[in-house]
């Protein structure tokens, strides 16, 4: 079959690295793609926010399916509207989408059918939003309502931060998403990225993963949108994935089913998990950058197949197999990341890097001119690596990085940290 995947992102190039083994896919397309989907994948410069453009385009080039990568066309229907033209597509409607792009709906959704989470209230003014601070204490979190490409969390450790942040929110930092702001209890615990695949009726468990929301080591700075990741997440044990698809991720596709608005698609569950066991934080719907990184590489299973059974309502019979290796990624930034950075800066010994036994050079943010890889984005590389520990795979990711010549770039050099101390200390 022929088909496209939209998005420009490591998490498109890991995807389309795994579709482009698949045999179910004769040709491959990727709008718009960068410099490493290129090497999978032809690249077509489309607008994907121009739905009739995408249309077009699949009409006259015979695609038979469509997987979208990011949240934001998700959110603007283009499920809706390529299904509605005749073509097959992974991911949620606009409808469904909602539970990644409204905080409030989530928080209400889990409220209606006892579904685990931080208690929280929805606010359009500030001054009660301020109250309801006040009288809760700090620390206590306060979200956008909308999407905020991850700067709409703030996470206050006073209540004079709070108010700050409530403020800020109303005041039009965040424009339409921060219309209204939803002020929620601080989860104590260690988070844990858990994504499942669904077909609007049942749920299947992907792998689980552990990202790295901080810009600097030692979990420090700014939050971004991912420095690195590593696969399996040690905390998301047999009992609590099960925990999980029984208390959080069942119990949301059937009440998205009884609303009208089945889910399909991939379902990103962010994970609190403290002594009471998984709360959700938040939902995404899509997969997760950089943990889809990790994810692909240690899938055996053909992703293709996968995908298009949770777009057929097929998954009540199907199951994935993983390699029981442990992978991990490097998320290398252009200096000045998440704040302003330069693009256009040259990379060079990416083919070094991509020799080391086990490593996967995912492009993130790149394009290519004159024989040359420019640096074209915020998160630019994902230098990621499979190894029988997360200790052996951070050593070869680690060893990749050092034969990448690239001076405007910076990663963390600890990616992995939680889990290489647990290793050592059972060893
Ligand atoms: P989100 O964009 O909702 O994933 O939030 C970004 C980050 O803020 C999360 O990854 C957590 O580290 C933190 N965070 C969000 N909500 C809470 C909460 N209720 N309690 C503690 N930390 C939170
Ligand atoms: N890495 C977190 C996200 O994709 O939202």
């Amino acid at each position: 079959m022929n088909i496209l995947l939209l998005g420009s992102g490591g998490r498109e190039h890991a995807l389309a690295w795994k579709m482009a083994a698949s045999p179910l896919a004769d040709r491959l397309y990727c709008a718009p793609g960068n410099a490493g989907i290129a090497r999978e994948a032809e690249l077509v410069p489309l607008d994907i926010a121009d739905h009739a453009a995408v249309i077009a385009f699949c009409k006259a080039s015979k695609i038979d399916f469509v997987v979208v990568g990011p949240e934001a066309p998700l959110c603007a229907g283009i499920v809706d509207d390529l299904e509605r033209a005749g073509i097959k597509t992974f991911g949620p409607t606009k409808a469904a989408a909602q539970l990644e792009g409204s905080k409030g709906f989530t928080k209400d959704l889990c409220k209606a059918n006892n579904i685990p989470t931080a208690a929280y209230e929805r606010f359009t003014a500030a001054a009660p939003a301020k109250a309801y601070a006040r009288t809760q204490g700090a620390p206590i979190v306060i979200k956008a309502d909308g999407l905020a490409a991850g700067k709409g969390v703030v996470v206050a450790q006073t209540v004079a931060e709070a108010e700050q942040a409530v403020d800020l929110m109303f005041g039009g930092l965040l424009g339409e998403a921060g219309a209204e702001v939803v002020v929620e209890e601080f989860l104590a615990g260690e988070e844990a990225s858990f994504f499942a695949l669904t077909d609007g009726e049942n749920a299947i468990a992907l792998a689980s993963a552990q990202d790295h929301k901080r810009v600097g080591d030692g979990d420090t700075g700014p939050n971004t949108g991912g420095m690195g990741a590593y696969s399996p997440a040690p905390v998301m044990t047999p009992e609590m994935t099960k925990r999980t698809m029984d208390e959080i991720i069942l119990p949301t596709v059937r009440a998205m089913k009884a609303m009208g608005s089945p889910y399909k698609g991939v379902l990103f569950a962010g994970l609190m998990i403290g002594k009471d066991g998984p709360k959700l934080i938040e939902y995404n719907a899509r997969f997760g950058d950089p943990e889809t990184q990790v994810l692909m590489l240690r899938l055996m299973s053909d992703l293709v197949a996968a995908l298009l059974a949770a777009r057929d309502g097929q998954l009540k019979n199907f199951d994935l197999r993983w390699y029981p290796d442990a992978a991990l990624t490097v998320v290398m930034a252009a200096k000045g990341y998440p704040g302003n950075y330069a693009k256009g800066s040259a990379i060079e010994g990416l083919e070094a890097a991509g020799q080391i036994e086990g490593v996967e050079i995912f492009h993130a943010g790149t394009r290519a001119e004159g024989g040359k890889i420019l640096a074209n984005g915020g998160r630019v590389l994902n230098v990621s690596a499979l190894g029988r520990s997360v200790t052996q795979a951070q050593a070869r990711a680690y060893a990749a990085v050092d034969r990448i010549r690239w001076p405007d770039g910076f990663c963390r050099r600890d990616i992995g940290w939680q889990a290489v101390r647990r290793e050592q200390t059972k060893s």
